[in-house]
């Protein structure tokens, strides 16, 4: 008879021990934190028909109603620039570089400044071999923007993460330096 009784309660015990482990295994919402997070600055100066020694951009197409010399009206609709940048640790220009930012950008839209942005980061220090790729919309009005990190070679191999870049500086039309926030996804060779 006390047998029989306990069945019951046992049936809701092991309920009650089943239902506990299926809540434990409810994966808990968290906040994806990277694994690496690397911060560089990269410095443009861009050829304005007089600075052809230390330019490290130049304006390679232009639409029709512009030139080559001189970035384009309607927020430089339609320009295409390439660039090989040097980076530095800190913001200053003069800083040894750890390497190039190497790519182009495509001013793509009339009516605000906005750019495409596709390019390499070459590393060269003893420090660090390799590269990194990015590529992503650049709506360079906004304080920050994220493009996509979409990979790697060497220190960097299968590199996946996001980059924060924020205007850290610019003058006229000549010089700006961005300020790379490189947040990477995964763990391997780094
Ligand atoms: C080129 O760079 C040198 C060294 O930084 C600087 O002294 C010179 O003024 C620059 N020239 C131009 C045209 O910007
Ligand atoms: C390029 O265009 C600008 C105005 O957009 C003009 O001032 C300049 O003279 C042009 N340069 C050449 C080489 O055609
Ligand atoms: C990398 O750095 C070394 C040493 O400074 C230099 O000799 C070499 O030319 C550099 N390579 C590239 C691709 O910049
Ligand atoms: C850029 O800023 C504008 C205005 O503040 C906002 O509407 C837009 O969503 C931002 N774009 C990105 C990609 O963050």
């Amino acid at each position: 008879m006390e047998t029989q009784k306990s069945i019951p309660s046992l049936i809701l015990f092991l309920l009650l021990l089943f239902t506990n482990s299926f809540a434990l295994q409810i994966p808990k919402v968290h906040t994806r934190e990277p694994c690496r997070r690397l911060v560089y600055y990269f410095h443009d100066i861009i050829y304005n028909g007089q600075n052809s020694k230390n330019a490290t951009a130049a304006i390679v197409g232009a639409p029709a109603w512009a030139n080559k010399t001189i970035l384009a009206g309607q927020n430089h609709f339609g320009d295409l620039v390439v660039f090989d940048d040097p980076i530095t640790l800190d913001n200053n220009l003069h800083s040894a570089p750890i390497g190039r930012a190497q790519g182009f950008y495509i001013y793509d839209k009339k009516d605000v400044f906005t750019a495409w942005l596709g390019f390499s980061f070459v590393f060269n220090s003893t420090d660090l071999k390799g590269s990194l790729n990015f590529a992503g919309a650049d709506p360079l009005m906004n304080k920050t923007r994220d493009v996509s990190v979409i990979g790697g070679t060497g220190d960097f191999l299968m590199a996946r993460g996001v980059a924060t870049l924020m205007t850290d500086a610019f003058e006229g039309e000549v010089y700006f330096r961005l300020r790379v926030d490189v947040k990477l996804g995964m763990t391997n060779n780094i």
